[in-house]
């Protein structure tokens, strides 16, 4: 599938705007995946994945940094007014963070598995796209540097499963997958709405507007310009209601 996907990505990444851009989202999410860490930490009762939990916070908070340091130094090289959003932000998304999860009403080993598929996730991302970064060398040593880090989120993530939930696993898997696989559902939904509701908006304007348009201009060419002189009859109406 990311094979198929490659040449939409690598159009993607050539323009310099949407790299801007991307990766000042991408800055964002890390940032708040790395809050959303540090919640967990401070629930959890278990000592060694209290630090795992903080150690990953301190890479996701650093990720952050690097997006946003290489996404307005590419924003500061362009030409001014060249900003605003796109259509292909959905195309390419960047790590997920803990996808809107709620931390406090997680387990632990649901929320392993969580993190375990959104580090893997995202680690494919960033590979997929390093690789189609060739003309932009710094951007994509953003990527691998990052990408280290998401492969070992990705395998702490796993083996701290394996400890807390032993024999678990797939269970836990496979239902962080329909979870993951539904919150996609929802987002593409959203972004459907979106788009039907513009193309309604636009139908509605080029279709209904214009017979009003022409109603109207039609109204003021019959109306007579200057004063008009009212009859005594009318006067003497606009009278009483005074
Ligand atoms: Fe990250
Ligand atoms: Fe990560």
């Amino acid at each position: 599938m990311r094979f198929v996907l490659r040449p939409l990505y690598w159009v993607v990444w050539a323009s310099p705007q949407r790299r801007a851009r991307k990766l000042l989202q991408f800055a964002q999410v890390e940032a708040e995946g790395g809050r959303d860490l540090v919640r967990a930490a401070e629930l959890t009762q278990d000592p060694v994945l209290r630090r795992r939990f903080f150690a990953h916070a301190r890479d996701e908070a650093r990720h952050a940094k690097l997006f946003r340091d290489r996404g307005l130094a590419l924003r500061a090289a362009l030409p001014t007014g060249q900003a605003g959003a796109s259509f292909a932000d959905w195309i390419a998304p960047g790590e997920r963070g803990l996808d809107d999860l709620r931390v406090e009403d997680e387990d632990e080993g649901a929320l392993l598995a969580f993190i375990h598929l959104s580090e893997s996730a995202a680690a494919r991302d960033f590979a997929t796209y390093s690789s189609v970064l060739g003309r932009d060398p710094s951007t994509r040593a953003v990527f691998d540097r990052i990408l280290r880090d998401e492969e070992f989120h990705m395998r702490y993530s796993l083996a701290e499963l394996d400890r807390i939930a032993p024999g678990r696993r797939h269970m836990l898997l496979w239902k962080a997958r329909l979870r993951r696989l539904w919150k996609a559902y929802l987002r593409l939904a959203t972004g459907l709405a979106g788009v039907m509701a513009m193309l309604i908006l636009t139908l509605q304007y080029f279709v209904l507007l214009p017979p009003f348009a022409l109603l109207a201009r039609r109204a003021a060419a019959r109306e007579r310009p200057g004063w008009t002189t009212i009859a005594p009859a009318q006067q003497a109406t606009l009278d009483r209601q005074l």
